[in-house]
C-alpha cells in the first residue's frame, strides 16, 4: 500500500493543498486552492488551512509551506507575507486551528527542493545542488546529495547594490514588463553572484516562470549549468506532504 500524506503551500495569492501519494508524488484527487487572505495574518491563514483540511476531509498529519525563515517552530522572517508572522510559533499557530493533530512547518523553498531532490532529475540527489524559485520573490533551497541545508535564503543576498529578489524575481519581470533578454541579464548576474560565493554543480530553477524555461534559461550566461525544475507547482504541496511524513522540523 501507498504512504499518503497531506501538503499546504502557502503563497502570495493561493492557499493550494493535496492529498500526495509519497511512493509516486503525484496528487491524489483535486488540488484545494483558496485565495490567500489580505492582510495574510497568521490568525487568517490558519483559518484558511484548516478550511482546506475540512473540505478534503484529511485527519492525519500536514506539512505546512510559509515564505519565512522557519527555526525551533517560530518563523523568523516574513518578506512577502504579514510581518506579524515573525515571532510567531507557528507548530502552535497551526496545531491550535488543526486539532491539535501533528503539524511541519517549513520554508516554502525548502519545500519545494526536498520534492525536487526525490522526484525530480537524478542530477538535484547528486553533489552541491542550488534550487531556486523564482515567483514574488527569490526561494533558495540548498542541497547536499539530496539533503537540505534550510533557510538559506539567498534571494536576499545584495547584488551589485540590489537585493537579489529586487533585481531578478519574476514579479519584477512582471512589473517592469522586461524582455525576457533583459530579464534573462538580470538572473544572470544573480546567479553568477551566487556561483562566486557557493561554487554549486547544478542550479535547479523552479517556480511558474520555469515553465517558460525555454525562453530564458539559454540565455543565461553563468559557468555552472542551469536546469529546469521538472514537479513545476506541485513541488511546495509534495515537499510539505514529505516533511509531514517525516516529521521533518526545521
Ligand atoms: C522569502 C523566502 C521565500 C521566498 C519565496 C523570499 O522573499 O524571504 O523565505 O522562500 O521569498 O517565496
Amino acid at each position: 500500500m501507498s504512504t499518503i500524506s497531506f501538503g499546504i503551500d502557502v503563497g502570495g495569492s493561493g492557499i493550494k493543498g493535496a492529498k500526495v501519494d509519497l511512493d509516486t508524488g503525484e496528487f491524489i484527487g483535486d488540488r484545494i486552492k483558496i485565495l490567500t487572505p489580505h492582510p495574510a495574518t497568521p490568525e487568517a491563514v490558519a483559518q484558511t488551512v484548516a478550511e482546506i483540511i475540512d473540505i478534503a476531509e484529511w485527519d492525519g498529519p500536514v506539512g505546512i509551506t510559509l515564505p519565512c525563515v522557519i527555526r525551533d517552530h517560530v518563523a523568523r522572517s516574513a518578506a512577502n507575507i504579514d510581518p506579524s508572522w515573525i515571532g510567531t510559533n507557528v507548530t502552535e499557530l497551526f496545531g491550535a486551528h488543526l486539532g491539535d493533530r501533528p503539524v511541519s512547518v517549513l520554508n516554502d523553498a525548502d519545500a519545494a527542493g526536498l520534492a525536487e531532490a526525490r522526484y525530480g532529475t537524478d542530477a538535484a540527489r547528486e553533489g552541491a545542488v542550488i534550487f531556486l524559485t523564482f515567483g514574488t520573490g527569490i526561494g533558495s533551497a540548498f542541497l547536499m546529495n539530496g539533503h537540505l541545508f534550510p533557510n538559506s535564503e539567498i534571494g536576499h543576498i545584495e547584488v551589485d547594490g540590489k537585493e537579489a529578489e529586487h533585481r531578478a524575481s519574476s514579479a519584477v519581470k512582471e512589473k517592469k514588463d522586461l524582455s525576457w533578454k533583459k530579464w534573462a541579464k538580470q538572473v544572470s548576474k544573480v546567479l553568477i553572484a551566487y556561483e562566486k560565493l557557493f561554487s554549486p554543480s547544478l542550479f535547479i530553477v523552479g517556480g511558474g516562470i520555469s515553465r517558460k524555461f525555454d525562453k530564458w534559461v539559454p540565455l543565461l550566461t553563468c559557468e555552472t549549468p542551469v536546469v529546469a525544475a521538472e514537479l513545476k507547482n506541485r513541488a511546495g504541496i509534495v515537499g510539505a506532504a514529505m516533511a509531514a511524513n517525516e516529521e521533518f522540523q526545521p
